[in-house]
């Protein structure tokens, strides 16, 4: 993959290649860019080392309809920082809706029931394993994080207040190289309703700031205020809010997951991997199946996995591509797509 640097001079004027983080963003990342925009400052402030002490690096809310890459943007930070996706800490919220769940984050205290077996889902080392050698930022994810039970919700606050937690054994986990990110879709109906008022809307606000501006982003801010205290909210550094996807941006989407099927097609099948060929009819069938209100991209990779991977699939299995094959997909009278693979000449001549 293509790295995007940009060229700095270090203190013994020497220019460095460093990453260009906004790029990297959003190459990966399409029509979010007013939140990509907002978040790379936060790491270039700690890549100087001018990140202010006692708090984490980064709190960010990102707020908005499902399936617009709130998700997504994170695991895209993991990997422009540390080279994978996963390289980051995800706690779902929804786990922990119950009081008495909270153990399972932090740990039982000694002497309670399970305290052996509950290990903390996040300890120094975690957050340590969570970092690189070439960035030792930490992200921690904290998806529906409105699901969050009052206690976990307690815990957060602490760590966003003082990059602080206390786990069940006494023993304190520090958040200050940590990027906190919690996702949300509460407000989302409110919000499709203030869009369909009109365009415009999305813009990236600053929590805590007055309500008074009418639309998308009073939509948003109303909720996460009925949802959480104002200590909470005036501790995140930045609420962003997703856009609902443009039928553009649903394109490129596509275009984009057409080619990591592509790559994973050549990483899994090695020498057996093949090339395949979409027509634009078969292509526009795909993007109308897949752009659907509702579910933002999501359908998209439904609509993928449904008319392309698993055709493609059962044609494997069947030996109905030989090695070397080139695969051309094709809409079908039926309404389908036809896949349609083509020997190499050598075989077919
Ligand atoms: N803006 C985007 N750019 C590129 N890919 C996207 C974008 N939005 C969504 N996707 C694709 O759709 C998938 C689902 O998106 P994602 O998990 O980020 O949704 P989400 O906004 O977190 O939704 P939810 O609120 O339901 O958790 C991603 O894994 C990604 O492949
Ligand atoms: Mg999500």
């Amino acid at each position: 993959m293509r790295i995007t640097e940009i060229r700095t001079a270090s203190r013994d004027g020497v220019l460095k290649p460093r990453l260009d983080i906004t790029a990297e963003l959003h190459r990966r990342v399409i029509g979010q860019d007013e939140a990509l925009d907002a978040i790379s400052p936060y790491v270039e402030i700690f890549q100087a080392g001018l990140a202010p002490p006692g708090r984490p690096s980064g709190v960010f809310l990102l707020l908005g309809p499902t399936g617009t890459g709130k998700t997504h943007t994170v695991e895209a930070l993991a990997e422009v920082l540390h080279g994978s996706s996963s390289n980051l800490i995800r706690i779902d919220c929804g786990e922990y809706q119950m009081e008495h769940e909270v153990a399972k984050l932090i740990g039982a205290p000694p002497g309670y029931l399970g305290h052996r077996e509950t290990q903390p889902v996040i300890t120094q080392q975690k957050l340590a394993a969570a970092s690189s050698e070439r960035c030792p930022l930490s992200i921690v994810l904290f998806d529906e994080v409105e699901k969050a039970a009052g206690s976990l919700t307690r815990i957060l606050l602490g760590v966003l207040d003082k990059a602080h937690m206390r786990l069940g054994d006494g023993t304190s986990v520090n958040f200050e190289r940590t990027m906190i990110f919690m996702t949300s879709n509460s407000g989302a109906r409110e919000m499709a309703k203030a869009r369909s008022g009109g365009f415009g809307f999305a813009r990236t606000v600053n929590a805590g700031t007055d309500p008074a501006p009418a639309g998308i982003e009073t939509a948003g801010l109303a909720a996460l205020r009925r949802r959480f205290s104002p200590e909470f909210i005036n501790r995140i550094d930045r609420s962003l809010v997703y856009q609902p996807l443009s039928r553009r941006s649903i394109s490129s989407i596509l275009d984009r997951q057409i080619d990591a099927l592509e790559q994973q097609i050549a990483a899994r099948l090695g020498p057996r991997a093949f090339q395949f060929e979409i027509s634009s009819e078969a292509r526009e069938m795909l993007l109308s199946e897949g752009s659907c209100g509702t579910y933002g991209a999501r359908e998209l990779k439904r609509t993928l996995q449904r008319r392309l991977l698993h055709p493609l699939a059962r044609l494997i299995l069947s030996g109905g591509i030989p090695e070397g094959a080139f695969v051309r997909v094709e809409k079908a009278r039926s309404g389908g797509l036809a896949i349609r693979p083509r020997l190499p000449r050598r075989i077919a001549s």
